[in-house]
């Protein structure tokens, strides 16, 4: 017992019960955030894939151009980006699992721990300042529930010794190592279950799909039919910005080409339109601008391949996965999150007869 603390075992018995009382919020905020994760993963279509946006895949990529444990994510994560996505959300699962029952808590406490600092390091890591990161606070949240434990306190086993029958402990008792491997497998066949619940059940239920851009949003544009050509793409200049008709000047140059991603009688004040860029196959984003201008952006956030979501409220594409947001006024450059990398902008052409949108060549 540290000094100061009582010096009887009552006073040391109440000191532990308000210490494990006190740490109580910490630790089911932290099991169920990490349910939550866990879960959302698994229900989320776009996020199990090798490739594409919001896929474990792009991320991964996208952490071998900024971790530091580059080598490793290289190795160990892209050589299996799904298989490695399914065990992060199943190991939330169970560190949850272990943090709410209190089984093998101090090894679910520290696997939190080992899980929050790999996402700093990966996630978080470009995020600047360090406090605007999310996962340093979890990682010292875990440590401090680990180094704490739960002093045998509000614990699935403590409630059975207080509720059983008497009889259930008459019996001798498991030795230690038993009662870990049990208490491991109960983790583990626990933790499958609900994933399995979530990834079947959760997900047709809910119906999950990654939102599209918010409120706001219209639909495409029907397609006029013909096809785009798959010339390389991405003029990196202001060509993702085109004039509004009824003024043909400074819109795109280019040829018009592809299919009619939306017209200019669509695009309203505050709305987005969400188009799919025929060249690239990604997700874009096509606005008009206080000033009349229409500009279209690659939706594919530039942190970690998230798809961004346009905000009205604050005339911004925010990234619903770590924050960040973009200015689509100023070439969609990033003002908030763990990203200083503007959204690639896509020409596009304004037909300014017909209102036509178009993708240009
Ligand atoms: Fe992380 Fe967008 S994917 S902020």
């Amino acid at each position: 017992m540290p000094p100061g603390w009582g010096s009887d075992e009552a006073d040391a018995a109440t000191l532990l019960d308000r210490l494990t009382l006190a740490l109580l919020p910490l630790r089911l905020f932290l099991g169920v955030t990490f349910l939550y994760a866990g879960v959302d993963k698994l229900i989320d279509p776009t996020f199990l894939r090798v490739t594409g946006p919001g896929s474990i895949g792009s991320q991964l990529t996208e952490f071998v151009r900024v971790s530091p444990i580059a080598p490793l994510v290289q190795v160990f994560g892209l050589s299996f980006p799904v298989q490695v996505g399914f065990l992060i959300a199943v190991a939330e699962i169970a560190i949850w699992l272990g943090a709410l029952t209190g089984l093998l808590f101090r090894l679910s406490a520290a696997a939190g721990l080992a899980l929050s600092i790999t996402f700093w390091l990966t996630a978080s890591w470009a995020t600047r300042p360090y406090y605007y990161g999310p996962d340093l606070p979890y990682a010292f949240g875990w440590l401090t529930v680990a180094l704490a434990g739960t002093g045998d306190r509000f614990t699935i086993e403590s409630w059975f010794r207080a509720n059983a029958d008497d009889d259930l402990y008459d019996d001798e008792p498991a030795s230690p190592e038993r009662r870990a491997v049990l208490r491991a497998g109960f983790l583990g066949l626990a933790s499958l279950a609900v994933a399995a619940f979530a990834g079947t059940v959760g997900a047709s239920v809910l119906g999950r799909e990654r939102p599209g851009l918010a409120s706001g949003s219209a639909s495409p544009a029907p397609s006029d039919g013909s096809t785009g050509a798959a010339a390389p793409s991405a003029s990196p200049s202001a060509g993702a910005a085109a004039s509004p008709a009824p003024t043909a000047a400074g819109a795109s140059q280019a040829p018009a080409s592809g299919p009619v991603i939306a017209r200019v009688s669509q695009l309203g004040s505050g709305r987005a339109i969400s188009f799919a860029d025929p060249i690239s196959g990604d997700p874009g984003v096509l606005l008009k601008l206080a000033d009349g201008k229409i500009v279209a952006f690659d939706a594919i956030c530039t942190h970690a391949g998230c798809t961004v979501e346009w905000d009205p409220t604050y005339d911004l594409l925010v990234c619903p996965c770590h924050g960040a947001a973009f200015d689509p006024a100023h070439d969609a450059q990033a003002v908030a999150g763990p990203t200083s990398t503007p959204l690639s902008p896509i020409p596009i052409h304004v037909d300014t007869a017909s209102g036509r949108i178009t993708v240009s060549a």
